[in-house]
């Protein structure tokens, strides 16, 4: 098998969730002993929503952390720090040259936030997939690990590299894929009956990797479900397809038939599912959780990845900017 270039992100907004964890992260475990695998934490994304410097340096920490309990092994991997790589930014920089007002304003994650924070849509927000696109072409990725809600800016990723390329006349990009393990990329619904799970939609609506066992408890016993079957054999609605969706994961097939069974001839009982739901999901996480206390004040480790990453993403970038900057005419006299 020939290696494939990977890169992919998260943006630091505290802990991870199990949407991250089952999108995201679990793919970045296998692909990075087979690929050659860089995987970073998107602190520059972040700033569009003006995070405070403790916050944001909190948030970078946490997930590095993550990572590294979730089983990220910075030997086989790059791992490292978006603001790390200033060679990003000006990529980025140049993508926007050549990125139009109505292709950004028709991407659906910025119509979203220009509807439900109409007091901060910044020009940062507008350019997100530039930026995204920069992070993902400066390595020259041809696959990244993302769940289903990044296709769009997948697509616009290779846009934006393929439409370098034709202006500048060099194969410089190749053109990158959303990409996992299974038959199809993922969408980990949330807990509140609706959409994905998201912090956006509160606390409530996700489990993090770091929630403890009660926390866990609490969170699946408010989850929303219905008023209960009233006629047999009638499909379940979303809320409790959701929470069959998130047993499917952790408690296994057999599980989600059984209840699946008692929903169709209109026995079920939510409370018992909850629990069930609950401690297979305490069970599912408590390993990482008990890495995440392990890792967490082993300021030296943290130090070394950071230093190492850097060094190492550094090198892939720089070679792509050094292209990048003669292809457009800077050159040297
Ligand atoms: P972010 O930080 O929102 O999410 C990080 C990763 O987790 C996945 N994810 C989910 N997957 C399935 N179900 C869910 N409910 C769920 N919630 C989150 C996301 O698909 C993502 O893979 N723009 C990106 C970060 C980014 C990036 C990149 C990713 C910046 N540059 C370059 C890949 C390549 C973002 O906001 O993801």
């Amino acid at each position: 098998m020939s290696k494939e270039i990977i890169v992919s992100g998260i943006r630091p907004t505290g802990n991870l969730h199990l949407g991250n964890y089952l999108g995201a992260v679990n793919n970045f475990i296998k692909m990075q002993y087979e690929h050659n695998c860089y995987f970073f934490i998107a602190d520059y994304h972040s700033l569009t929503t003006h995070p405070n410097p403790i916050d944001l340096h909190k948030n970078v920490r946490q997930v590095l952390v993550e990572y590294l309990a979730c089983g990220l092994d910075p030997e086989a991997c790059t791992l490292y720090i978006q603001s790390d790589l200033p060679q990003v930014a000006e990529l980025y920089m140049m993508l926007n040259m050549h990125a139009y007002m109505g292709e950004l304003e028709r991407v659906a994650s910025f119509k979203e936030k220009a509807r439900t924070q109409p007091n901060n849509v910044n020009a940062g927000l507008l350019t997100y997939p530039v930026l995204m696109a920069a992070d993902i072409i400066i390595h020259k990725a041809t696959k990244v690990p993302v769940g289903k809600d990044q296709e769009q800016h997948l697509e616009m990723a290779r846009t934006f590299g393929n439409r370098f390329n034709r202006i500048y006349e060099k194969e410089i990009f190749p053109e990158p894929f959303a990409f996992n393990y299974g038959k199809e990329l993922v969408k980990i619904p949330g807990l509140q009956g609706g959409g994905k799970m998201s912090k956006s939609d509160g606390d409530g609506n996700v489990i993090n990797l770091n929630d403890s066992p009660e926390v866990i408890r609490k969170k699946i016993s408010r989850a929303v479900t219905d008023l209960g079957p009233t006629e047999p054999n009638t499909p379940p609605t979303t809320p409790v397809q959701n929470l069959l969706d998130l047993m499917a994961i952790v408690s296994g097939n057999e599980k989600v038939s059984h209840y699946a069974n008692l929903y169709a001839n209109c026995s079920i009982r939510y409370g018992d599912m909850k629990k069930d739901l609950a401690e297979d999901l305490v069970n599912y996480l408590t390993p990482i959780r008990e890495k995440i206390a392990a890792i967490d004040g082993d300021e030296n480790l943290l130090k070394r990845v950071v230093q190492i990453g850097k060094e190492k993403a550094n090198i892939s970038a720089q070679a792509t900017l050094i292209e990048c900057r003669e292809a457009i005419g800077f050159r040297g006299f």
